[in-house]
């Protein structure tokens, strides 16, 4: 057997909020390749997903194969829009859901992992999270604002996170990073610059990959992945609809699962894939090859 052994490696899944969305599938395929697993998780959605873990509410979701459970070694609060504590506005620090939770900033993250498990400590890092509060905008009516705070929030962080976790890496760590083709084709309604969010984290893949290769000996990729019912992806006001266009025009005619991108997710951290670094790969049953739409189904 070829196995994706991940025993010993200690994960960091930022954008966890919840057992619906690609960052907890990824955990969990993780922690079945053998990894612990560490969550970044959203203040705002904090409270709610730890009640519901205390609570057992999401049990089911939390069984690996055997009679093994997923286990989250630590929940760090994040907000990937701060790097450091300062540069979150007053309003923000003052929010009751951010008020308690200590630094919250990558910054924050990064000393709080530096501190419970020492230096070097960590070998895979997943950027799971974006947001852009103008989505349901055509990008041509996306203010200023909406527009520098979907990158801000969902390409410039994934920088930072390299930046600030790089030097926290064992030898071999992998850094990696949740795509969508709306970063290289036209989507109507990923609005807000969603797309161009993509498609600078789909750029800064590359750049990444050789700057943080060179310096730090690390690996930076991403998936790009199809369509998937996820709370974000939701918000956007029409998955349904893309699921099922993506699954009848697609060459494996079918919607993805969450754990297709999960397994890739542990491939592509794993040691296998040593010499994949500045990837783009797509879990999308293929759907990114197609020029024309099928036939509509009579
Ligand atoms: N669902 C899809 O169809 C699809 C397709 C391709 C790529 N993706 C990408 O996959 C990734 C995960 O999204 P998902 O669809 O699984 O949804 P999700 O709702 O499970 O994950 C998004 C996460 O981002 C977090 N988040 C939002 N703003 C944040 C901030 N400022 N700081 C920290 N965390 C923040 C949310 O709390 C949530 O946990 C995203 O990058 C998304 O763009 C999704």
């Amino acid at each position: 057997m070829l196995p994706i052994d991940l025993t010993g490696k200690r994960a960091l899944v930022a954008g966890v909020s919840d057992d619906g969305g690609f960052g907890f599938a990824i955990a969990k395929a993780l922690a079945e390749a053998g990894a612990t697993i560490c969550l970044g998780s959203w203040p705002p959605a904090l409270g709610i997903f730890t009640k519901l873990l205390e609570r057992g509410k999401m049990d089911e979701s939390m069984r690996l194969s055997g009679d093994r459970r997923l286990e989250f070694e630590r929940i760090y609060p994040l907000d990937a829009a701060f790097d450091t504590l300062a540069d979150a506005p007053a309003e923000v620090r003052e929010n009751k859901r951010y008020k308690e939770v200590g630094d919250f900033s990558i910054q924050g993250m990064t000393e709080r992992l530096r501190g419970d498990f020492g230096k070097p400590s960590l070998d895979i890092v997943i950027h799971s999270l974006a947001n852009a509060p103008e989505v349901k905008s055509p990008l041509v009516d996306t203010s200023r604002q909406g527009y520098l705070s979907a990158i801000s929030v969902s390409a410039y962080s994934n920088v930072s996170l390299v930046r600030n976790l790089a030097p926290l890496m064992r030898e071999g760590g992998s850094f990696l990073s949740l795509t969508y083709m709306a970063g290289e084709r036209v989507i109507p309604g990923y609005g807000g610059g969603m797309s161009s969010a993509k498609a600078a984290l789909e750029a800064d893949t590359r750049t990444l990959a050789f700057e943080a290769g060179r310096r730090w000996g690390v690996r930076i990729n991403a998936i790009s992945a199809g369509p998937w019912a996820s709370r974000a992806a939701s918000a956007i006001g029409f998955i349904d609809m893309m699921i099922k266009y993506t699954a009848s025009n697609s060459p494996l005619p079918r919607p993805i699962e969450a754990d297709d991108v999960g397994n890739t997710a542990a491939f592509l951290s794993s040691p296998l894939a040593r010499s994949i670094t500045g990837s783009v790969v797509y879990v999308d049953n293929g759907y990114h090859a197609m020029g024309m739409a099928t036939e509509p189904e009579k």
